[in-house]
């Protein structure tokens, strides 16, 4: 089963098992629940638009090493590189195949699920996991745009109507609400799961890749973890074909680019003022009771 990209269009949403999805990122399911999973696999779990890329280049950047290049030298886009589990846009196969023949040890691999729906090898094989997670008003800014220009989502309509599906969790891959609760709550009873926040690495890459390189056990000198914090910055993603998605037959740049703004707080150039009354008053109500804790200064 390969994507055919001259039959791109937009899918439904449909409930799957309690949480809003599309054939996109189903219709591999048994092959994706069946994935096995290898002890030194890093898999990146991220609600969409949280910072996957950021995190998926981050690490590639300290791996260093793809088909015997390095880094500096490749010409694979990210989402060639990075297995992206579930889905079934790729010119090269399924995300599952993709992971499978990945020539890279460790294999990176990023996934959008909830934290049930992992496949249960990744538990089992004890692999790691760096999860990241976004604050909620720009994390929906950022996924209106990319519905905007990306053919395969569902349309996004008027951004009016956007933020309150957004509230009620009728997004692909579910609720932004449950997403990150769910993985903030299984990382505290497993150890090999580090929880990252996009602010933080807004506010300090370097002080991120050295917590990113003692969770991976990786050892990076100074010099070269300076390399990476300054290899990662928006401008220099944004202007590079292989992280910026120019390639994606998928997405339309002439509605948005991929690499948008990068900004911690471009939620205020949307929200209007009784939106984000709203909207806070309901996030009050639906955080109540987790231990979870975004940026308040945002
Ligand atoms: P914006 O739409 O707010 O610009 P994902 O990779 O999960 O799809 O997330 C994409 C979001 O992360 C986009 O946000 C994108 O611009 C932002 N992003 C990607 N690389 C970044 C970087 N190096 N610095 C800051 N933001 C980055």
């Amino acid at each position: 089963m390969s994507f055919d990209p001259h039959k791109i269009s937009r899918a439904e949403l449909f409930d799957f098992h309690g949480v809003s999805m599309t054939h996109f990122y189903t219709d591999n399911w048994e092959n994706v629940q069946n994935f096995q999973a290898r002890p030194d696999d890093i898999l990146i779990a991220t609600y969409p638009k949280a910072g996957t890329t950021w995190v998926s280049y981050t690490c590639t950047s300290l791996d260093l090493l793809y088909f015997g290049q390095t880094e500096r030298q490749t010409s694979t886009p990210i989402f060639d590189r990075v297995a992206f589990l579930e889905s079934t846009i790729s010119p090269l196969g399924p995300g599952k195949d993709l992971a499978d023949n990945l020539p890279t040890s460790p294999r990176l691999i990023k996934t959008h699920l909830p934290v049930q729906f992992v496949p249960k090898s990744f538990w089992e094989q004890n692999s790691r996991i760096v999860y990241v997670a976004r604050n909620a008003k720009d994390n929906m800014v950022s996924y209106f745009h990319f519905d905007r220009m990306i053919r395969t989502q569902p349309e996004p309509g008027e951004w009016s109507s956007y933020f309150h599906r957004f509230m009620e969790g009728k997004m692909v891959f579910g609720s932004w609400y449950d997403h990150v609760n769910g993985w903030w709550k299984k990382k505290q009873t497993h150890s090999k799961l580090h929880y990252m926040f996009y602010e933080d690495l807004s506010e300090d890459t370097g002080r991120e890749i050295d917590n990113l390189c003692s969770f991976l056990g990786l050892y990076r000198s100074d010099e070269e973890k300076k390399r990476v914090a300054s290899g990662v910055q928006f401008d220099k993603m944004k202007n590079d074909d292989t992280t910026n998605y120019s390639t994606h037959c998928a997405m339309d740049f002439k509605i948005s680019p991929f690499m948008r703004k990068g900004k911690v707080g471009d939620w205020k150039n949307h929200f209007t003022v009784a939106q984000s009354q709203q909207f806070d008053e309901d996030y009050e109500k639906k955080m109540k009771n987790s231990t979870l804790q975004f940026r308040t200064e945002i």
